[in-house]
């Protein structure tokens, strides 16, 4: 991540398109099915907007299982969260990196607490994020 994004607090993680998630009361359901690319092995992206009072951060972990978390830093200055490549660990993109296991627990840096961890189940080929 360069120092440019690091300052401005712009994260490496994409958004998902509004056209491929919808939010049905606490639950977003993600049309997997319908991506055109499936979300790989170590990627993330994340739902923002339609509805959330809060970013979802989506990912695949290198062991096949689906995560979502809430995409906000518990730091002051609630930076979105990325997926470390290679490492099973969250990064805030801020100057600061805090960072998190897949578990939501704080490592690293100045925040505090941890970052609140969504349910995924599959249904139907694709997934429901109980917020
Ligand atoms: S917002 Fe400051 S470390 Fe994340």
């Amino acid at each position: 991540m360069s120092i440019f994004k690091a300052v401005l607090g712009i994260c490496e993680t994409k958004p998902l398109s509004s056209e491929l998630w919808s939010l049905e009361g606490n639950k977003a359901r993600v049309k997997l099915s319908q991506m055109p690319e499936p979300l790989q092995k170590g990627g993330a992206v994340y739902l923002k907007g339609g509805g959330l009072s809060k970013p979802v951060l989506l990912l695949r972990t290198e062991d096949d299982r689906y995560l979502a978390f809430e995409d906000r830093c518990t730091h002051f200055g609630h930076r979105k969260l990325d997926l470390v490549p290679g490492e099973a660990k969250l990064r805030c993109c801020s100057i600061n990196h805090s960072t998190y296991d897949l578990e939501g627990n704080r490592l690293s840096g100045p925040a505090k607490r941890p970052i609140a961890c969504y349910t995924v189940e599959q249904s139907n080929g694709d997934l429901e994020i109980t917020l």
